[in-house]
């Protein structure tokens, strides 16, 4: 067994150059923990707001001057090298994809897990870089679609921001669950949308939705990119605003459309809910991408070692679905 493991550390706060390659000593795994050989792992826009400590607010989990867990990354995929004692849901060998969490530590060579968290036998057919990322996009969008806005089949559903990681996803998640899907995007993105199961696009460069005259039972603002406020006429009677951006506002609008009842406004920490939960919409959406109605939209693939030009590609704002580092 190997002594040590490559990691990326965030020192304190800040631009993407606050990342710094690191050796630590491989933990011997504790009895219900697996280590794990990382293949492959994701660089998010989440990802990126613990590094800058953005917004400031978060500082009071992540650690008020700096993080307190400071090693960078959650999504992965490998393999497992090791178990401890008890672990029963894996062994050594198997193909494994998942999230790190509020461990963090997944843009590494190796980690070790508690075997009870988010973590599931990879199949073969999906490779490590589509797996690494399953944890953002997919799951995210998936527990916003079905969990938070209960979506149906039949139900008409605008996707504000169709081309990113959860957008990519989103469209995908919401076509397949028998939804008439709309997406904007920009006009080189259009095509991509459409491909993924867009009905109908709306080029954000060119249109703006609240000025037409459609109305939604859903509007997934997958950006934040605009409010409960601009976007409450497109909503049908009962329709939802869901937005995994928080802000002031969006917080006031949730409070205020809870009392209210009718057109709801709904935000979420899709990771924050509990594993079992988290463990059983992967097991959807691997049966969707077995089925052919998921498929992982990658941008840029980066070696481990350049973590810090991932970091930098990711926050433009502008990557088409989904990066990460193997
Ligand atoms: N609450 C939760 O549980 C949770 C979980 C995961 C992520 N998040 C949050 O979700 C947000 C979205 O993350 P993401 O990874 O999906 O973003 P992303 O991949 O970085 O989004 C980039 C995409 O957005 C498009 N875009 C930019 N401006 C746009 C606009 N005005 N209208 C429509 N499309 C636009 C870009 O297309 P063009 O280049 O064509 O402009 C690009 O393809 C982040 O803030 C993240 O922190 C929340």
């Amino acid at each position: 067994m190997i002594a040590t493991f490559n990691a990326w550390s965030i020192g304190r706060y800040g631009a993407p150059e606050v990342l710094g390659p690191v050796t630590r000593p491989l933990p011997t795994p504790g009895r219900n923990e697996i280590v794990i050989r990382i293949r492959a792992s994701a660089v998010t826009r989440a990802d990126g707001m613990m590094r800058a400590g953005q917004p400031r607010f978060a500082r009071l989990f992540l650690g008020l001057r700096r993080p307190r867990r400071n090693l960078s990354g959650t999504g992965l995929s490998g393999e497992v090298i090791a178990t401890g004692a008890d672990v029963t849901r894996f062994a050594v060998g198997d193909a494994v994809f998942g999230e790190a969490g509020m461990n963090f530590g997944a843009n590494a060579s190796h980690i070790c897990l508690d075997e009870s968290g988010v973590l599931m036998k990879k199949p073969a057919a999906l490779s490590h870089e589509d797996a690494a990322v399953m944890c953002d996009g997919p799951l995210t969008s998936y527990h916003f679609l079905h969990r938070l806005a209960q979506l149906r089949p039949g139900q008409t559903v605008l996707i504000l921001g169709g081309s990113g990681s959860l957008g990519t996803a989103a469209v995908q998640i919401a076509a397949a669950a028998g939804a008439h899907v709309t997406a904007t995007s920009s006009t080189g993105n259009t095509r991509l949308v459409s491909a993924l199961g867009a009905a109908r696009t709306i080029d954000y460069t060119r249109e703006d939705f609240t000025m037409q005259p459609d109305r939604y039972d859903v509007i997934f603002d997958t950006l934040g990119v605009s409010s409960f406020a601009a976007a409450r006429a497109r909503l049908t009677d009962r329709g939802r605003y869901i937005c995994p951006v928080l802000t002031l506002p969006l917080l006031g609008a949730m409070l205020k459309t809870r009392l209210t009842g009718g057109r709801r406004a709904l935000f979420t920490a899709a990771g924050l809910q509990p594993p079992e939960i988290l463990r059983a919409h992967l097991e959807r959406l691997l049966a969707m991408a077995q089925a052919g109605t998921l498929s992982v939209v990658l941008d840029r693939v980066y070696p481990l070692a350049d973590l810090i030009e991932a970091h930098r590609h990711m926050e433009t704002g502008h990557k088409r679905g989904n990066v990460v580092v193997v």
